[in-house]
């Protein structure tokens, strides 16, 4: 279960680091959701493709890796197209960019493909990075928003009212992201003019086993955001133990949606 956490852009050395390797796990975790959305979006045979808020490279690549056209990345966080460079050293296809998604710099009707991940929900205006995506796309082409999750619709099972509202959206809103703007994305691409289709990017409910895995992997975020929401070390460690305990039983049960969406220009 991802979790999609985020450093805004002011943030310290340290918060740079940890948001950089969430970045890399969120990247292989949700690798088997995103993939058939590529196919989907026939990226394999797009000439030019934009990469909306690329952040630290690591879909980007993923992207690169599923066309055998240009790909232009683009982000307006200068750290994170530092880290870009470095994680797409070697990839033949990509251009990266400073820019922002609600004034992209290119002219109309210039890519195949413009696509984004985990862009929307952080944005100041959604409406407007979406219509400047299917302004840059020429007729024919496609705006594709891989995944966008909905924080609203997560289920857990056994519950913990106390930390369950915090991890349902309540976080996120604190730091300034959309928590629900899964459900969005449909109005979102249609009053951009597009054709549009959404779908539900995970289709897996994933083990006990590998909730741990990630869990594991994610605790110090997991505890950073817990902190932040005022809990003290006392209670979040109650938590943690209701948390394990359910796992090792082998009934914890979470589903987190995130859905997606391909948006026809015609
Ligand atoms: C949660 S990260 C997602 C990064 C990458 N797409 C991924 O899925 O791993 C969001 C990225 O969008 C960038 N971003 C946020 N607002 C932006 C804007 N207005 N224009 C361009 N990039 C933006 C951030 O700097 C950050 O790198």
């Amino acid at each position: 279960m991802p979790s999609f956490f985020f450093v805004p852009h002011n943030r310290s050395k340290e918060e740079l680091e940890h948001f950089i390797r969430k970045l890399e796990q969120q990247a292989l975790e949700t690798a088997e959701e995103r993939h058939p959305i590529y196919i989907k979006a026939g990226l394999k045979d797009a000439k030019l493709v934009l990469d909306v808020g690329c952040g630290n490279g690591a879909v980007t690549k993923d992207v690169c890796n599923h066309t055998n056209g240009m790909v232009i990345a683009i982000d307006d966080s200068l750290d994170m197209l530092e880290i870009a460079k470095k994680m797409l050293e070697g990839v033949r296809n990509v251009q990266l960019c400073l820019g922002d998604a609600h004034a992209l710099p290119f002219k109309d009707n210039t890519f195949d493909i413009a696509i984004c991940n985990l862009l929307l929900m952080w944005v100041k205006d959604p409406q407007q990075v979406v219509n400047e995506m299917a302004r840059v796309v020429k007729k024919g082409g496609k705006v594709v928003a891989s995944l966008e999750p909905d924080f609203g619709g997560k289920i857990h099972w056994p519950p913990y009212p106390k930390v369950d509202e915090i991890f349902a959206g309540r976080a996120i809103k604190n730091r300034g992201g959309d928590p629900y703007i899964g459900r969005k994305l449909r109005m979102l691409f249609v009053r951009a003019g597009l054709k549009t289709e959404v779908g539900l990017g995970n289709l897996r409910i994933w083990s006990c086993e590998e909730d741990k895995e990630s869990y594991m992997r994610a605790r110090d975020f997991y505890w950073n955001v817990l902190r932040r929401e005022g809990l003290s070390e006392e209670e979040i460690k109650k938590w943690e133990e209701h948390h394990l305990k359910s796992i090792e039983e082998g009934i914890e049960f979470n589903f987190f949606p995130q859905f997606y969406a391909i948006g026809v220009k015609e």
